[in-house]
């Protein structure tokens, strides 16, 4: 189809006019090479998928951004760190401009940990940097995302949703420590770093 045919020459074209076959070439190369890109994007989402447990968040639970507050579980005395009863981790954050509550949370090393987090005003974003975590806290919404912390640290949080007018100032951080450290495990009490 491409091919340009030697034995019959086409009658010379005007000047500037370009010969169908080499544009005909010219399309195929570029189909070509989008389709190789295409090609290497998918591997790398799916490389990245397996290995570093990098997922889209697909939660989908909804909630009245106006009421969260009054009880349930965003009430205040349920926010920050609580140990379920097999060791593993829930933190309930909420996101408001221009604060995270609480606004540092303390997490025992190796323990997998779940994140649930929402807005009561406008979108925000949760971010760990060198994490798997990242996502967007949507009003009406609960966020969650799942991970453990391999080693102890600080890890900032910033808010990576632009969310209005103080957005630059919004962050908070995590400081995972060993689990020794970590407070007596009561199934009911909540712990936070937060400066009261
Ligand atoms: Cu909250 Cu940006």
């Amino acid at each position: 189809m491409a091919e340009i045919d030697t034995k019959s020459p086409s009658p010379p074209l005007p000047d500037g006019i370009i010969p169908e076959e080499a544009i005909t070439r010219a399309e195929n190369r570029w189909l070509a090479i989008m389709l190789g890109m295409l090609g290497v994007m998918i591997a790398v989402i799916v490389v990245t998928g397996v290995s570093n447990s990098l997922h889209p968040p697909s939660n989908v639970e909804t909630i009245d951004p106006v009421t969260l507050h009054l009880g349930g579980e965003f009430a205040e005395n349920n926010l920050g760190t609580a140990v379920d009863p097999d060791a593993s981790v829930t933190v309930r954050l909420i996101a408001e401009q221009y604060a995270f509550v609480p606004d540092c949370t303390r997490i025992p090393v190796g323990a997998p940990v779940k994140f649930r987090l929402t807005s009561t005003d406008v979108i925000h974003g949760f971010l760990l940097p060198a994490t798997n975590v990242n996502t967007m806290v949507v009003p009406g919404f609960i966020a969650e995302v799942r991970t453990t912390f391999s080693r102890p640290g600080v890890y900032n949080m910033p808010c990576n949703e632009f969310c209005g007018y103080g957005h630059h100032g919004m962050s908070a951080r995590v400081e995972v420590v060993p689990s020794e450290q970590f407070p007596p495990q009561d199934a009911a009490e909540r712990t936070s770093c937060a400066k009261q």
